[in-house]
């Protein structure tokens, strides 16, 4: 058995460095690495409207700027397919079947939809679509056999919910589905980029993200404005690096290397955070480190989104490739899956033997 990758995101918006710093440069790593044989990243717009059904246009919009920012990050279309989930209908069909394999109480233990629930107060009416999201998640994953689902931490209980749904699945028909991993980026800070305003989240709606397709003078003064520690208040104050955003995305984004280009009295990160610590460094300083840090990393990924979008027809065609060749993967595991559920009536020359035998034919 090859490795194989999946994961995807929700077209609700632009990509933002959390997304980046999360999973998709890991995932290009990845697609590069010449370790797995074959990638799947998945724009999951049946997902996202499971709570935007009010909203089916924002979806449309947005489909466009994810692949946009997919293509510009550096996921190959000749390495990667690249596809829209609501165009795969086996993974409609492959949900149903698995829906008779979880319970109502397993699904309520989800904590990462209990979250969201309450973020978006749907207590009393939640959709029973958003509520069993995590099954057609497992629908996404198990279709392409994917060993390998890189996301973030909040995505763990997705995959706990798909491994439990495969086992159940191959221990009451036949082994058919595979169990998938998840993998989680590499350092804490890229778990969860907090906002710019250093709250938790980056999210669209609190206007506290850095997009993937910020300008130059964009992100910088988004960075300039950053929330760092209010009570370093004079240069010579001894600074927190406790949440202190600045230095979040400074362990997220820097490497030892950035010092000797941009701040050559510090040989590393370290050292820059002790003299932070001490006091007599102002934030300014840090800042304009980690706005010539970031910008070196996301100029090329915005020089390659200017190229993509002189040819948006294109990028439809790839989606739509991308999109036959998915089905094509998820109609071979759906048949698998219906062969081991004994629902496979016709291509099943020993079943219309038997039943005319029985008649005495
Ligand atoms: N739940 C993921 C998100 O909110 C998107 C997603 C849908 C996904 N299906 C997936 C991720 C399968 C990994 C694998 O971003």
């Amino acid at each position: 058995m090859g490795k194989i990758i999946l994961t995807g995101d929700r077209p609700t918006g632009r990509l933002h460095v959390g997304h980046y710093v999360g999973s998709l440069k890991r995932r290009v790593e990845l697609q590069n690495s010449g370790e797995y044989d074959k990638t799947f990243i998945m724009i999951a717009d049946a997902q996202a409207l499971t709570d935007n059904i009010e909203n089916p246009e924002k979806i449309r919009q947005n489909i466009i700027e994810v692949a946009l920012d997919y293509l510009s990050c550096g996921l190959d279309p000749a390495k990667s397919t690249l596809f829209i989930q609501s165009q795969i209908s086996e993974l409609c069909e492959l949900t149903f079947y698995y829906m008779d394999l979880v319970t109502v109480s397993r699904l309520q233990r989800n904590p990462t939809v209990k979250a969201e629930i309450q973020m978006r107060n749907f207590e009393a009416s939640i959709p029973v679509g958003f509520f069993t999201y995590p099954i057609s998640q497992a629908a996404d994953i198990t279709a392409f056999k994917a060993t390998t689902v890189p996301v973030g931490d909040d995505q763990l209980p997705m995959i706990e919910q798909t491994r439990e749904i495969v086992r159940k699945f191959n221990a009451v028909y036949s082994d058919v589905l595979v169990e998938p991993e998840a993998l989680l980026p590499q350092n804490q800070a890229c778990m969860r980029l907090p906002g710019i305003d250093g709250k938790a989240k980056m999210s669209k709606s609190l206007g506290n993200c850095i997009y993937l397709a910020d300008t130059a003078d964009e992100v910088k003064k988004k960075i300039m404005s950053m929330y760092t520690d209010p009570t370093h208040l004079q240069v010579s104050d001894p600074g927190h690096l406790e949440g202190n955003t600045v230095f979040t995305y400074l362990d997220a984004f820097c490497k030892d290397e950035h010092f000797e280009r941009y701040l050559p009295e510090y040989a590393n990160l370290d050292e820059l955070k002790e003299h932070y610590q001490r006091g007599g460094l102002g934030d300014v300083k840090v800042k304009k480190l980690l706005n010539n840090v970031m910008q070196e990393e996301l100029e090329p990924i915005r020089n390659r989104r200017k190229e993509f979008e002189k040819d948006i027809p294109e990028i439809y065609n790839i989606l739509k490739k991308g999109s036959d060749a998915a089905r094509e993967v998820a109609a071979q595991t759906l048949s698998e899956v219906k062969s081991a559920m004994r629902i496979n009536y016709f291509d099943d020359i020993e079943l219309i033997k038997t039943q005319a035998a029985k008649y005495g034919e």
